[in-house]
């Protein structure tokens, strides 16, 4: 069964189990607290909590779906048996309708029915409780009545069995999870070999949340209107189960593209395979976060698909492509994908790829004189400072360096590259803040631009829709330059619109207010941001009001009527995708 057979097949059966089939929603979540979509229920966050009513907008209580996914969370595992950053997920929801009973009766039944998979080998795991939350015996018994042995049943806390939120806030509640005995061996843990081992005998499919609770901003378990049930089934791990197949890449889903990336005619090695894992598993992330209107860039969710489309660009370098092989390789993606605008995602690919190919061509040769010299010094471990210059100078992934170091049997100071990584951050933040920090008035009309900015950019997502990112800033004291994520011109209409927001903002005379925040919780209380790695950093996070909400290195003005008035001078297409706004404060 090819995996779209699967996920048709999972619609089908629980559509004949009345649920209604909603379509997936976009990589980019309305909801502002989190960066990509990570979850099927994400798009029904406000029927499970109650604020609108599923039986009048969607007239329906049961719902399912195959939703596309980005976890960011998974990048640094890419390339093993089983794990993704793109992937679809199948999932049915219950809201206020069926819970614990039907859920696992449907989950077991669609799996041994409908996929025809030998019940004996399905272990799961349930919720065993902790000073919140009693232990999940519920979940216990209904198992056992369904015939799953006791021994079958493991107990895990809160990180293997609470589910969620996917932001700061949400809907979340215990879980059970659903894993498949691939190889019906235990390893020498003997019994204890279950679920969740490391030794790679279970697999993780299907995960069956009882979503009982609201975690809401006070940092308290709030119990929810109704009693709700959010399932996710990856769809490319059961299409190795049901495929028989030893990875997820020997899948329909990804034998096409793998044996795409082959031509390049390599010698087939465990490294190599590794590799065209990670380039197979980038590009069909890249072609559906471009597809959903992401737009290379250095922020947010701009910043997540420049860094994997670099990524697989280095990759197939290393491999040894020459030319355009990853038109074709995404040409094939979006192929498999009918529904997809095939000549606007490859024009937005091609353009990262000549952009970023001849720095990369820098940094291979620079890499290879930083080895030499590392060798020549008897040295095991290459100079972190060399490598971090190669990174900030050439955007050279530090993935491709420890690859490259690692075939020498050199190391790499990661620890250190992360210290280095965050300093230069510092610095950068200082130096923009001695800029445009100093006295007199130039920075003043930076603090009063800065502060507009702000201003446009959530009009802009007022007025055009939140796919509207901002993708780069310049501003001198004549004039302010703003860059965003949007495929067409502006109407006159739009752009008078826009330009009355920011007015009618600056007249209201809102504070603006700075407090220092780790960057996490800035991101999760939904100030847009910088995407960074590193989430431990402080950051000011500058709120205009109940307006806007961003982080900035500023400065800003303390209340908007010190802006003046705001006038759009010009607006014209700066890359593909991208847009340019010209301002001025008058
Ligand atoms: N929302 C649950 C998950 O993502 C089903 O695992």
């Amino acid at each position: 069964m090819k995996s779209r057979e699967i996920a048709n097949k999972f619609l089908e059966f629980f559509k004949k189990n009345n649920h209604k089939i909603i379509e997936s929603s976009s990589l980019l979540p309305s909801d502002k607290t989190v960066l990509l979509t990570t979850a099927g229920m994400q798009q029904f966050v406000p029927y499970f909590k109650g604020e609108k009513n599923p039986e009048k907008e969607l007239k329906s209580r049961r719902l399912t779906s195959v939703q596309k996914c980005f976890r960011t969370s998974d990048l640094g595992s890419v390339g093993d048996e089983s794990h993704l950053t793109f992937f679809e997920m199948l999932g049915n929801f219950s809201i206020g309708d069926y819970f614990k009973k039907d859920a696992i009766n449907y989950a077991l039944k669609f799996l041994t029915d409908e996929l025809k998979l030998d019940k004996k080998r399905i272990w799961v795991t349930v919720f065993k409780g902790n000073n919140d939350a009693p232990k999940d015996m519920d979940a216990i018994e209904l198992w056992k009545k369904q015939g799953i042995a006791e021994e079958k049943i493991f107990e895990f806390g809160e990180k293997e069995n609470f589910w969620g939120p996917p932001g700061a806030t949400g809907p979340c509640g215990p879980c059970s999870e659903m894993h498949y005995d691939l190889t019906q061996k235990p390893c020498n843990k003997g019994k204890k070999c279950g679920p969740n081992c490391d030794c790679g005998r279970f697999l993780e499919i299907w995960n069956l949340v009882f979503m009982e609770y609201n975690f809401n901003e006070k940092k308290q378990y709030e119990v929810l209107p109704s009693k709700n049930i959010d399932t996710g089934m990856g769809l490319e791990r059961i299409s190795m189960i049901v495929q028989k197949k030893n990875n997820i890449f020997e899948t329909d889903a990804f034998q096409e593209i793998i044996n795409k990336i082959r031509e390049i005619g390599y010698k087939k090695d465990k490294d190599t395979e590794r590799m065209e894992r990670i380039i197979a598993d980038h590009l069909r992330g890249t072609v559906f976060l471009v597809s959903d209107g992401v737009r290379p860039s250095n922020i947010e969710q701009g910043y997540i698909l420049r860094r994997v489309l670099r990524k697989a660009i280095s990759y197939l370098s290393l491999l040894g492509a020459k030319e355009d092989e990853i038109i074709d390789l995404c040409n094939l993606i979006i192929n498999q994908y009918k529904e997809l605008n095939k000549k606007e995602i490859l024009k937005i690919i091609k353009e990262e790829k000549d952009k970023f190919q001849k720095s990369l061509d820098k940094g291979f040769v620079e890499i290879k004189i930083i080895i030499d010299e590392t060798k020549k010094l008897k040295k095991k471990e290459l100079p972190t400072e060399d490598i971090f210059k190669l990174y900030d100078t050439y955007g050279f992934p530090i993935e491709i360096t420890k690859e490259l170091a690692s075939k020498e049997k050199l190391s790499v100071n990661e620890n250190e590259f992360d210290e280095m990584f965050r300093k230069h951050q510092e610095i950068s933040r200082a130096g923009v803040e001695k800029k445009f920090g100093g006295v007199g008035d130039f920075g003043e009309q930076v603090a009063r631009q800065h502060t507009a900015t702000h201003l446009l950019h959530q009009a802009l997502r007022e007025v055009l829709g939140k796919e509207v990112r901002q993708a780069g800033s310049d501003l001198t004291p004549e004039r302010i330059r703003f860059d965003f994520t949007f495929n067409r011109a502006l109407t006159e209409e739009e752009r008078k619109k826009v330009e009355d927001i920011v007015n009618k903002k600056i007249r209201e005379c809102l504070p603006v207010k700075k407090e220092t925040k780790k960057f996490k919780d800035a991101q999760k209380e939904g100030f847009l941001a910088f995407f960074r790695d590193k989430y431990g950093e402080e950051v000011s996070a500058y709120s205009i009001g109940d307006f806007s909400k961003e982080v900035c290195a500023g400065p800003h003005v303390k209340n908007t009527k010190e802006i003046g008035k705001f006038k759009i001078i010009k607006e014209k297409s700066s890359a593909s995708g991208i847009r340019r706004i010209k301002a001025v404060l008058e």
